[in-house]
Formats: structure tokens, C-alpha cells, sequence
């Protein structure tokens, strides 16, 4: 059985072969197709707000012939203590495969061991796997492959997208800049398990320069409220702006996962110019998921 859980587990045969069938699957939508996913209910069980990842695998689910049950954990026994492991053999006997958005990658596991089912990770603190394949098939389909290119990533270098980002580059051959202050920065040993060409820098400037992509993502992720005020304070040179992206390619593109702050991670000037891309980018998260539910359900 099938899960993806974290794109560090996730083979790198996997991960090409997800990327190389999401641009079909794109150009065919709306037209009929194989419906993989006929006859299957799969639930969504989300803990943490969310827009994009919802709304991407409610209509892909549908599109792919399946049924989405929408489950906000608060809403169920999940949120006033009943143990995932519960949850995960009750729905794992009712529904044919799981949607997960929480903050322990340990609950995402354990669903997938527990339910018996093919589990997929919509965002855990450690990962935001269906986020970096959207990134990269948005990448790919703008500047071709991208193995031998630049990314640099500036903000809070240590929360989910990131350290997605690490195990991407890792698996997939580009050279990832993270740039960030020292302790926003991943941990030694993760980037020691991403295997990756992978560098760290306090200076945005040494890390922009040459770039073949620029990408942030919020500066408070979600289950980081309270420490708002002092991220806002220790990221604030870290914001993707027009002087930062003079010094990287002329034709580098910038990406931002969603949602955004303007004036925090990104100024408005610079978000408005690539507006294109990053609506793409987000567009992209329904193909490419819709691409991994195609390859999680085939034997
Ligand atoms: N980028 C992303 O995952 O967006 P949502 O939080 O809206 O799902
Ligand atoms: N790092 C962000 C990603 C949001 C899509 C968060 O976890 O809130």
C-alpha cells in the first residue's frame, strides 16, 4: 500500500513519476477521463485552517470519480481526545483512503499504520509534501527541468515548506539556498538526511544571487501565534522584495506557497509582478494531486 507521508520517504522514482503525469492530467481536465478513484470515499481530516489544500482535494477527489467527506477535527471525537489510532481503525473500516492536516507527523503516521489505508500528508510542522509537488510541477512547466538549477528560500528556513524543499532537492539534483537567521535556520541533522546541495546563510544578498527561483512562505505558521511579535522581529530583513530580486536571474521566477503577508515575507510590488506564477502555482495544487491520488490508488 501506497502513502505520502513526507516527501523524505517518498522514492524519487515516485516523486518523477507523479511530476510527469500531472501536466496530462492538467490539459485534460474537464474532458472525460479515467476515473481511478470510482465508488471511493475518502476522508479529509483537517485540524489547521486551510484554503488551497481543501479546496484542491475536495474537487480532485470529485473529478477523480471519488467522494471527500470533510472532517474538521474539531468536529469529531479526534478533537476532544479520542487517540488517532481510534479514529484511524474506525474510518479505516468506512472510508477508502485519508486526507490529513495536523501539526504531529507522528498523527499522520499512525493514521496510515492504524486505518490500513492509503494516508496522504496535506501538512504536518515537518512537511508540506503535495505543496512542493505543485512547486516543482509549476518550476517545471515554466523553465523545464529543474536539476542543476537555483532555489533560494528565504524567511522561516526551519517550518514544513522548507524542509519539504530539503528533500526535494535532495531527491531531484537542484541547489537549494536557505537563507535565514540562525535560529529560523533546520538543524544540522536535517539537512545531514536531506542529502542534499543544500546551503545555509544569514544574508539574503549571497543567497539571491544568480537565483533561478525565489520562494517564502509565512513568517507564522500555523500553531505559532503566540510567538507572532518576535517572528515578525527577527525575520524582518528576510522579505522578498524588488532589490532582492534584481540580483538574482534576470528571469528567475518567485513563488510563495499561499496565503500571504504583504509587508512581511513579500512587499505588494513584488507579489503583484508575479502574481501569474503564484496563482499558477496554486492552480498547480489541484493537478499534482490529483496526479498522486492517481499513483497512490494504482497497485
Ligand atoms: N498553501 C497551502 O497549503 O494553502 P492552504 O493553507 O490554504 O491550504
Ligand atoms: N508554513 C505554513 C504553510 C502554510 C501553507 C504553515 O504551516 O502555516
Amino acid at each position: 500500500m501506497k502513502h505520502l507521508l513526507k516527501l523524505e520517504s517518498l522514492p524519487r522514482a515516485d516523486m518523477e513519476e507523479i511530476l510527469q503525469s500531472a501536466p496530462a492530467i492538467k490539459a485534460g481536465r474537464g474532458r472525460p477521463g479515467p476515473q481511478p478513484l470510482a465508488g471511493q470515499i475518502w476522508a479529509m481530516i483537517f485540524s489547521k485552517a486551510s484554503t488551497r489544500t481543501r479546496v484542491s482535494f475536495e474537487v480532485g477527489v470529485r473529478e477523480l470519480g471519488g467522494q471527500p467527506i470533510f472532517l474538521n477535527a474539531n468536529d469529531i471525537q479526534l478533537g476532544r481526545g479520542e487517540p488517532i489510532k481510534d479514529t484511524a481503525r474506525v474510518l479505516g473500516r468506512m472510508t477508502h483512503g485519508a486526507i490529513i492536516r495536523t501539526f504531529a507527523q507522528k498523527d499522520v503516521e499512525d493514521f496510515a499504520l492504524f486505518s490500513g489505508r492509503p494516508t496522504i500528508n496535506a501538512l504536518t510542522d515537518d512537511e508540506h509534501p503535495c505543496q512542493i509537488l505543485a512547486d516543482l510541477m509549476t518550476f517545471e512547466e515554466k523553465r523545464g527541468p529543474i536539476a542543476g538549477k537555483k532555489v533560494v528560500f528565504i524567511g522561516d528556513a526551519s517550518c514544513n515548506v522548507p524542509i519539504s524543499w530539503m528533500f526535494a532537492a535532495g531527491k531531484l539534483g537542484f541547489q537549494l539556498w536557505l537563507a535565514a537567521p540562525k535560529d529560523f535556520q533546520p538543524s544540522a541533522d536535517l539537512i545531514a538526511r536531506a542529502r542534499g546541495d543544500i546551503h545555509c546563510t544569514e544574508d539574503p544578498l549571497e543567497a539571491v544571487a544568480g537565483a533561478d527561483l525565489l520562494y517564502t512562505d509565512v513568517w507564522v505558521s500555523m500553531g505559532k501565534e503566540a510567538e507572532a511579535a518576535e517572528r515578525i522581529r527577527r525575520l524582518a530583513g528576510y522579505q522578498i522584495n524588488e532589490s532582492l530580486v534584481r540580483r538574482a536571474h534576470p528571469n528567475a521566477l518567485v513563488m510563495h506557497c499561499l496565503p500571504a503577508y504583504r509587508g512581511k515575507e513579500i512587499d505588494e510590488p513584488t507579489f503583484e509582478a508575479h502574481a501569474e506564477t503564484i496563482f499558477d502555482e496554486a492552480e498547480n495544487r489541484l493537478h499534482v494531486q490529483k496526479a498522486i491520488l492517481d499513483w497512490i490508488v494504482r497497485a
